[in-house]
């Protein structure tokens, strides 16, 4: 079945750029963005820089997103930021369940889905990210890592809460390596999600729900990723940094729709 869903590409900064260099490559991006608006594109800077490139790319369809929020509405959370803060300060989105921070900062299932609660009341598309780790794949158990990792993160949240849902599967072997998993295996993988939110909900959600890949997506692999049926468009952290790649990028995860209009 041909599906209308929308292409969405995300830029994961992480801990890199300074303020001007930031400043600087979101207005680049913001051109591609505003060139490709087929396509949904978010950048995710360190929050210190959230409203100053929020401000610069004002106008363009180009939106902003925190890479985190706290799972709590506020309070006693030293160095954490809430889902209000994020919001106030123009972002539209936020990443939930980074490997970077599921497996460096053992954040739980459980912790995800009090993030995603608050994410949900705060009007913040939520794009959660979920994935195995190369052992979980040699022992042969990717898709119930996958399955599971959903069942955690989705549980207490109903279909109509996650219309924004975005899920983002990025193998943790492959984030920041340079090694990309095979065209085949992510699609399979997608296939995994799509039918866990199937048995979670429906398989009208299922249908509708983005589901993007991650790790190691660079200007070269992105338009044979996203040629995938399966394949919404992808979460980028490194080639995201450079505003040339991430054009590319942008411009692979755009041409997948009219590609799907001349079908
Ligand atoms: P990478 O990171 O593109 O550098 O592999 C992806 C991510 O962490 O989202």
């Amino acid at each position: 079945m041909a599906t209308t869903r929308r292409p969405f590409v995300g830029g994961n900064w992480k801990m890199n750029t300074t303020r001007a260099a930031g400043l600087e490559l979101a207005r680049a991006v913001a051109d591609a963005a505003r060139a490709h608006p087929e396509a949904e594109v978010v950048v995710y800077p360190s929050f210190p820089f959230l409203e100053g490139v929020r401000e610069r790319v004002s106008g363009s369809g180009l939106s902003v997103g925190g890479q985190d929020c706290a799972g709590h509405q506020t309070g006693a959370h030293t160095g954490q930021v809430s889902a209000a803060m994020l919001q106030e300060v123009g972002c539209a989105s936020v990443l939930i369940g980074h490997s970077e921070r599921r497996h460096g900062l053992s954040e739980s299932d459980a912790l995800l889905s009090m993030k995603l609660h608050r994410a949900v009341e705060c009007g913040l598309q939520p794009v959660l990210c979920v994935g195995e780790t190369l052992a979980q794949r040699e022992e042969g158990n990717a898709d119930g890592v996958i399955a599971q990792q959903l069942h955690g993160a989705l549980h207490g949240h109903s279909e109509q809460s996650l219309a924004a849902l975005v899920i983002a599967y990025e193998p943790v072997w492959a984030i920041g390596t340079g090694r990309t998993a095979a065209v085949s295996d992510a699609e399979a993988a997608h296939r995994t999600v799509r039918q866990t939110l199937a048995d979670l909900y429906s398989a009208r959600f299922a249908e509708q729900v983005r589901v993007v890949y991650g790790g190691s997506v660079h200007a070269k692999n992105a338009a044979e990723l996203f040629g995938c049926e399966e394949i919404d468009g992808g979460l980028v952290g490194g080639a995201s940094l450079v505003a040339a790649d991430f054009a590319t990028i942008i411009a692979s995860a755009a041409s997948r729709s009219s590609m799907r209009r001349g079908r």
